[in-house]
């Protein structure tokens, strides 16, 4: 295997591990329809399900190695002839077929799970692997539970498989157990000591019970693994797999660190993300890394004051480079004037610094009381300044005299009849245009000012 290689194989496995997390299961059309999506995102390869588990992951295999042409297409097997038979009947037709065995080498897997020697699970590995490359020329072989395996045992498995013909070596950490360092020890070894490492593939399957899996991964990929199993979102079994959004964006922001390539398109990374969402009506948890929905929302002042002048000031990566539409500044009680000066002025109104300091003060009132403040509520808030006296409102008290009195400040000639623009109901709003460098005594003055 040649680590000098800078790419990276993106296996993609959200079909098939990501499918094994509780309330993410799919059916074949559906599977079909992420897998083009999928295909556009321009990961390498996609496991399309585990195809003796059900008739309905059969079909979905076989559909998906008819239809996509570009990826690989991988399908699951363990290490049994049946198993690899059905796999084959589903990938056979596909354009780059690829079967995955997966036996435990762990010797708690062993005692208590599958209940054989290692003598047996020796002897398994490599007749399971000479089997299914009889059938298919791509064979991958994971020794499931790897990171709890005995070192001495893997390998001796490891030099089986490579022998029998498997042509990517595939390192679960099936319990999300490892760490870091350990794991790029333990690719270190393989590369190290298995037999004829060079010809074949060595790749990282990482679980994220104890929140490692990237990490993790990418301590694999620094030791040498040039194959990555992940998945959109980072779904899979209980605490889920190594996210692939993370993975390809570390890649690409911490080029420095990382200096590997991938054929994931990111503009397409938040559209798959929200398919699948969509699909599996699992809501991305808001604050998860890329594709949560606050990945780019900003709502403490000093934060939203350095976005509107320099969107880099607390954007590591543009949202378009990851397919989001636009970074949102969100109107809440940690905002400060000049995001809300923003918003009115996107709303069609500007104020002069009193007026807008007087329905700021009640705004973070507002804002203390319901969270966020959507256009509507700040729409309210500013007419609220032309009601006639005496009238009063429940959210709202009244804006000092000084605003009220500042017509200039309103819009010029409002009339409390008139309707107010449309806006959308959103506290969240686009970041504009960053601002020129040309004042910095103004900018600092500003920096103050906007929180
Ligand atoms: O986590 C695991 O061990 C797996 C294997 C099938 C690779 O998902
Ligand atoms: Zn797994």
């Amino acid at each position: 295997m040649a680590t000098e290689q800078s790419r990276i194989t993106i296996f993609d496995t959200t079909l098939r591990d990501g499918e094994q997390s509780p309330g993410c299961s799919m059916n074949h059309q559906e599977k079909l329809r992420l897998a083009h999506q999928l295909d556009r995102l321009g990961v390498d390869v996609i496991e399309a399900g585990f195809p003796i588990a059900s008739d309905g992951d059969f079909e979905a295999v076989k559909v998906i190695a008819k239809v996509i042409r570009r990826p690989i297409i991988a399908g699951l097997a363990r290490a049994c002839r049946p198993d690899i038979e059905r796999a084959w009947e589903a990938l056979k037709d596909a354009a780059r077929p690829r079967i995955h065995i997966v036996l435990a080498t762990s010797d708690i897997h062993l005692k208590y799970k599958l209940r054989i020697t290692r003598e047996a699970c020796l002897a398994q590995a490599r007749e399971s692997v000479s089997f299914a490359k009889s059938l298919c020329d791509d064979v991958e072989f994971s020794p499931e539970d790897a990171t709890r395996t005995d070192p001495d045992f893997l390998c001796q498995v490891l030099d089986a498989v490579v022998e029998a013909g498997a042509t990517t070596l595939n390192i679960p950490d099936t319990v999300g157990y490892t760490v870091p360092s350990e794991f790029g020890d333990l690719i270190a070894t393989i590369r190290r000591r298995v037999k004829g490492i060079e010809n074949v593939t060595i790749s990282a399957h990482c679980h994220n019970d104890l929140g490692m899996a990237v990490a993790n991964t990418m301590a694999a990929v620094a030791a040498g693994a040039r194959q990555v199993e992940c998945t959109i979102n980072g779904i899979g079994e209980r605490a889920g797999n190594a996210s692939l959004e993370e993975i390809v964006m570390t890649m690409r922001v911490r080029h420095d660190r990382y200096p590997y390539e991938t054929g994931v398109v990111g503009e397409h990374i938040f559209p798959a993300s929200q398919m699948l969402s969509e699909i599996t009506g699992v809501p991305v948890q808001p604050n998860k890394a890329i594709t949560g929905r606050n990945a780019f929302a900003h709502e403490a002042g000093i934060h939203q004051d350095g976005m509107l002048k320099n969107p880099l000031t607390y954007e590591i990566m543009t949202p378009h480079s990851v397919g989001v539409p636009d970074s949102k500044l969100v109107l809440g009680k940690h905002s400060g004037r000049h995001a809300l000066a923003i918003r009115c002025e996107q709303l069609g109104y500007q104020f002069d610094r009193r007026a807008l300091d007087d329905i700021y003060r009640r705004f973070v009132r507002l804002a203390d009381k319901i969270k966020h403040v959507e256009d509507h509520h700040l729409l309210e808030l500013i007419r609220d300044t032309h009601k006639p006296a005496g009238s009063a409102t429940p959210l709202f008290e009244p804006l000092s005299a000084t605003v009220a009195a500042a017509g200039a400040a309103s819009p010029s000639s409002y009339e409390s009849s008139k309707p107010f623009p449309m806006a959308p109901q959103t506290s969240a709003f686009a970041v504009p245009a960053p601002i020129a460098a040309d004042h910095p005594e103004q900018q600092q003055e500003d920096y103050l000012w906007g929180v």
